[in-house]
């Protein structure tokens, strides 16, 4: 037929496969494929039904992503139309499914008259989180098929469904061991004997006939996600098409789905998180690492220092089944630390998203040590220790004196010189940064730091070992803060500034808030702790450059005590027991009175100003990182931002915001801000400047 899709024939059933690697993506070339194949085998009177498979790792997934705004766009036929045009067949057509069926794969599918799946197949309607409603026919087919609460919940959430729990909801007709093929060529030869009837899942109508002219089940939908879905267009967008579903004819309904689908595949919000898609993948390709390099093997691992991050470390190994030794300077610190780490557990259990058993297991993977040489044999050691120099070095040495020649040795500093760590040993090939986001345990970022001599072997295994304990990598380079913390301080500073020259933090905040961050500067510090940043200013004090602005309006909050939530009181104030910021007249005053101290005449902040003078001095450190080689791509940046910080995955990550926004806009306002308050750190980035003046923004470099 052609190479995509090819066809065989079994017993006077035709096997359609759609075979095109890695993932059978529904690009044109399969579509057409496809198309034909089946215009071929209805008219063959040899053939009495069909059975649609995939060849390779799995049955499809989904459209191809990367034709989505493509110019000029991908030929016909549409994907719709095929699907069509198998289910309206007069020959029975079973869908065989095995490794996933996704998106465009899975509506494919549900366009079939029978779905046999292998066991360990898993479904989902992901094109939510592309920030698009599925477009051919999944929310129209799926409610008829398994009931519209049931449907919400899966088109809604994107999630993926196992064989299993899809087979109870309606989604599979059967589960099989074995091969999954001679099944549905099975069920085919049923199916032409009269023993088991065509289904056109169109034409089901019982199923959403219990929610028709029910607005109030939508509305509850709709108050349920609100939360989650705060600021993403998509899933409102998903709810409104299940409703039409309920509501309107088939085709009817396809047409809403369509017009919705065509909006949203152009909108800014599906752009940017088909971005995401593709940074989350690119961001493992290291260009001088190749794919190939030989991994290190992990198969136990050590945690120096069991404080607030060596414990959420030691957690992220158990939970991947990874046994890990907690070393610790006293009995007496391992017990505190390893109460926390149970009361973590104990809590998870206590919401039900863990089992005793399951936190019995992992409690059992992590054992307790005050001695190196328990440590010898470990194939990986995160230091996690105070974030001292000399301290840290000390613990290097000793540890390469204690572990085996090829252990990696790795620091969870967030702000030294890995190089420096790693010369105190004999191994600095074997020496890399694992800075992980607290809390460990939970954050799923992990900058993985590499130092001047940090081997291939050693990122490769670091990177592969981040997937394996369920986080995402990404590779930077030595500089004060990384690449996260150092956007965020340039970030942060401009706050501080702002409230100086006439805002406040409630103001600040809200703008933050409401732009997609998780929560503003403020909220954010006071549920960090203020006093550490506090006491780093203080011992900074005599060393700060005389030139450079500083605030101390930080500080001035510190000075009475407010710490931020854990003493109930920081740049906002907490009723006991709560985590709800409340603006505080105390710290409005104190910011009142340290413009006035400093000679500020206050003025009305509007809040386009605060969004700009926040983000954009953040983009352009994120351009002065990306020139000095300390991140591989703008997209990696993206990355960090959105696993590290929550930056709003449907804005694409600061980079990609910037190039919507325009390189040229920020640059010209960075200039003007520098003009106008002579910030070294408001200072244009000279790569900003290039591609502003090139026409150009981060994706095209
Ligand atoms: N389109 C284009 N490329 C895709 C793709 C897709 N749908 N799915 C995966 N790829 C590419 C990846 O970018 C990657 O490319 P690379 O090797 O150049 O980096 C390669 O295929 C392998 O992908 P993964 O690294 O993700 O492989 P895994 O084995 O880890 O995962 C998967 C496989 C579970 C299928 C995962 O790739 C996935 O979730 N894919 C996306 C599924 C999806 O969102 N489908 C919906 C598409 S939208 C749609 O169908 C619209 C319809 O309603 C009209
Ligand atoms: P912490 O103070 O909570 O824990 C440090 C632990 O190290 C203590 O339990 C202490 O007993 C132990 N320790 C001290 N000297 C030791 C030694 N010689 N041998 C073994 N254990 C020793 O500190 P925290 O916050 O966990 O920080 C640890 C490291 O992680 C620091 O380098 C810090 O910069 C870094 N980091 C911290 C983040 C945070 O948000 N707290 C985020 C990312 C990195």
């Amino acid at each position: 037929m052609s190479d995509a899709v090819t066809v065989s024939t079994r017993d006077g059933v035709a096997v359609i496969r759609l075979d095109s690697p890695p993932v059978n993506g529904l690009g044109f070339a399969v579509r057409n494929g496809l198309h034909a194949a089946l215009e071929s085998v209805l008219s063959d009177d040899a053939v009495r039904a069909l059975v649609v498979t995939g060849g390779g790792k799995m049955f499809c997934g989904g459209a191809d992503i990367r034709e989505f705004g493509q110019a000029p766009p991908p030929g016909t036929p549409h994907l719709p139309t095929v699907i069509d045009a198998i289910e309206a067949s007069t020959k029975p057509v079973v869908a065989a499914i095995h490794g996933f069926a996704l998106g465009g794969g899975l509506e494919l599918a549900l366009g079939c008259h029978l779905r046999v799946a292998a066991t360990g197949t898993r479904v989902a309607l992901p094109e939510v989180t592309l920030g698009i409603v599925p477009g051919a026919g999944g929310t129209q087919r799926l409610p008829r098929l398994i009931g519209v609460p049931a449907a919400l919940d899966v088109i809604v959430t994107g999630k993926m469904v196992p064989a299993a729990d899809a087979q109870a909801l309606g989604i599979l007709d059967a589960v099989v061991d074995g091969d999954v093929v001679e099944a549905a060529v099975r069920e085919a030869r049923r199916m032409i004997e009269g023993e088991v009837p065509i289904r056109r899942t169109s034409a089901l109508d019982d199923r959403v006939s219990e929610s028709r002219n029910a607005p109030e089940i939508f509305a509850a939908f709709r108050k349920k996600m609100a939360r989650r879905a705060r600021g993403f267009e998509a899933p409102f967008a998903c709810v409104e098409c299940v409703e039409a579903a309920a509501n309107l004819p088939f085709a009817e309904g396809v047409a809403k789905e369509r017009e919705t689908f065509t909006k949203l595949l152009a909108s800014d919000q599906s752009k940017a998180q088909r971005h995401a898609f593709f940074a989350e993948r690119l961001v493992s390709k290291i260009a001088d690492v190749p794919k190939d390099t030989p991994l290190l093997p992990i198969k136990t691992a050590a945690v120096i220092g069991c404080g607030t991050m060596g414990g959420g470390i030691a957690m992220n190994f158990a939970n991947a089944g990874i046994p890990v030794k907690v070393f610790e300077v006293s009995q007496d610190a391992l017990d505190k630390g390893v109460g926390l780490i149970t009361k973590n557990y104990a809590a998870t259990v206590t919401k039900g998203r863990l089992s005793q058993a399951q936190m019995d297991t992992r409690l059992g993977l992590i054992s307790t040590t005050v001695s190196y040489d328990d440590v010898a044999d470990a194939d990986i050691v995160i230091e996690a220790v105070f974030e001292d120099m000399d301290l840290k070095k000390e613990v290097f040495a000793q540890l390469d004196t204690a572990c085996k020649p090829d252990a990696i040795l790795a620091t969870n500093t967030s702000t030294l010189d890995v190089d420096e760590i790693a010369s105190t040993t004999r191994r600095p090939d074997k020496v890399i940064g694992t800075h992980f986001f607290s809390p460990a345990n939970v954050m799923k970022l992990m900058e993985n730091v590499r130092g001047a001599e940090s081997s291939a072997q050693t990122i490769a295994t670091i990177m592969k070992l981040s997937k394996r304990i369920g986080k995402v990598g990404v590779l930077v380079g030595i500089c004060d803060g990384f690449v996260g913390n150092r956007m965020l301080y340039a970030y942060r500073r401009q706050a501080d500034f702002l409230l100086e020259e006439g805002a406040l933090p409630h103001q600040i905040d809200k703008v933050i808030y409401d732009f997609g961050m998780p929560m503003g500067p403020y909220a954010m510090g006071d549920l960090a702790g203020l006093d550490v940043g506090w006491r780093i200013r203080q011992r900074q004090a005599a060393t700060r450059p005389a030139h450079l602005r500083y605030s101390a309006v930080a500080d001035r909050v510190c000075e009475l005590g407010r710490f931020g939530q854990k003493t109930d009181a920081g740049w906002f104030r907490y009723e006991p027991g709560s985590r709800t910021p409340i603006p505080d007249p105390v710290v409005n005053e104190l910011v009142l009175k340290v413009s006035a101290e400093n000679g500020f005449a206050r003025r009305e902040i509007g809040d386009q100003e605060i969004l700009e003078r926040c983000m954009y001095p953040l983009v352009n450190e994120g351009a002065k990182i990306l020139e000095e080689g300390l991140a591989q791509r703008a997209s990696d940046i993206d990355v960090v931002w959105m696993y590290g910080y929550g930056f709003p995955r449907y804005r694409g990550g600061p980079m990609f915001w910037a190039d919507l926004v325009g390189i040229k806009t920020i640059y010209e306002a960075m200039r003007r801000l520098h003009d106008a308050h002579g910030d070294y750190w408001l200072e244009p980035a000279p790569l900003l400047k290039r591609l502003a003046e090139q026409g150009k923004g981060f994706g095209d470099l």
